[in-house]
């Protein structure tokens, strides 16, 4: 379902861009600081609702200016689909087909975008926060439940804890453990069937880019060996202190370890991207395989740390999925992937397609 054209308002640096895409591969050329990065988070806007770099869309408008606007034409089947995400610095408006979406997980049923860029490592490095948000995405792909079951869960969550704050009475709280309990378990399954697909792919995948035998393994979010219901049970006067819930599906991790060491403790930066990347695109691929024709992968200035050995082994991977590419390069000579479908020039806040 690739994307065959986009423009881009306001956003960012960028002006007014307006360009036709290709299915295959788009190659996004210019000096630094020419918006080259800022057009592939304008895509990823236009799949996903928010930004990679930044939280809300206070600094994506452009300076001097009051609303962006991200349009995209996404084909399927002879049928084309308009998304659109436009923003002030207070708001956002999310539109498929003309109409208001529920929400920024729909865009993702058109054009499902992943990235890899500069900052990948922080998928290992950081806190579980980005390693959930990584495994749910996966599992949002392979379960058509997970939306309903998450967003209850957090339902019931978020009313927990409003009740714990202090000056309640805290037992009012435990009116939504069984809510909390049954779709905690839930979203613990469904995200451990998710590992089951993804370990198989990563670990191919972790060998051709490293060399080594990568794992995953899951931590719940509550003591190993114990149910949630008797984890809840015995969290409750911890929680009572702490004014929230402190076990749950919501505090889980995924680790990930290369021949038994645990990753971020063990591996260079440049390995440490490398083996984000290879969990980028072993996500894409099982997201690809149960989508076909859909995905889109957005790979910001590849080059950048890594040397060209790992650069030639991760673009060699990245060449044989089948989804559709945007590549940024401050030069055009960018070596593995072969000739771009379409090459543009990214200059002064604009982008033209080479001749
Ligand atoms: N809201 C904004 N309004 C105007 N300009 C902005 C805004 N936000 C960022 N910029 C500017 O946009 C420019 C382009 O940034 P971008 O990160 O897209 O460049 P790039 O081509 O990816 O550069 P590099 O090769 O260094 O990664 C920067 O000079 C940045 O200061
Ligand atoms: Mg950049």
């Amino acid at each position: 379902m690739p994307l065959a054209r986009v423009t881009v308002e306001q956003f960012r640096c960028l002006n007014a861009v307006d360009v036709a895409l290709d299915p295959i591969y788009n190659l996004f050329v210019g000096p630094n600081a020419s918006g080259k990065t800022s057009l592939l988070e304008a895509l990823f806007l236009l799949g996903r609702g928010r930004s990679f770099r930044t939280r809300g869309f206070s600094k994506l408008v452009r300076q001097g200016e009051t609303a962006f606007r991200v349009v995209g034409w996404v084909e399927s089947g002879g049928l084309t689909t308009v998304l659109g995400v436009g923003g002030t610095r207070q708001s956002a408006d999310i539109r498929i087909g003309g109409q208001p979406a529920a929400g920024a997980a729909e865009l993702a049923a058109h054009f499902p975008p992943l990235i890899i860029d500069p900052e990948i490592h922080k998928l290992l490095e950081d806190g579980p926060h980005r390693r959930r948000r990584f495994l749910d995405w996966g599992v949002f792909h392979v379960e058509p439940t997970f939306m309903d079951t998450w967003q209850r869960y957090h339902r019931a969550l978020r009313q927990r804890n409003a009740a714990l704050k202090p000056g309640l009475d805290p037992r009012t709280a435990r009116v939504w453990d069984p809510e909390l309990i049954a779709t905690g378990d839930r979203l613990a399954r469904i995200r451990l069937e998710y590992l089951d697909i993804l370990g198989p792919v990563l670990k191919a995948l972790g060998g051709q880019l490293l060399g080594g035998e990568v794992g995953l393994s899951y931590q719940t979010g509550w003591t190993a060996g114990e149910s949630l219901r008797e984890a809840i049970d015995r969290s409750f006067e911890r929680d009572c202190r702490y004014g929230a819930t402190q076990v749950g599906p919501h505090r889980a991790d995924v680790s990930v370890r290369v021949d038994g060491h645990v990753a971020k403790e063990r591996v260079s930066r440049g390995q440490q991207k490398l083996l984000a990347a290879a969990l980028t695109l072993a996500q894409l691929s099982v997201q690809e395989s149960r989508h076909p024709g859909r995905s889109a992968l957005l790979l910001d200035d590849p080059a950048a740390e890594l040397d060209a050995d790992n650069l030639g082994r991760l673009l060699a991977v990245v060449r044989t999925l089948p989804v559709q590419l945007f590549v940024t390069a401050l030069r055009p000579d960018l070596p593995g992937l072969g000739k771009p479908g379409a090459l543009f020039h990214v200059e002064h806040g604009g982008i033209r397609r080479a001749e």
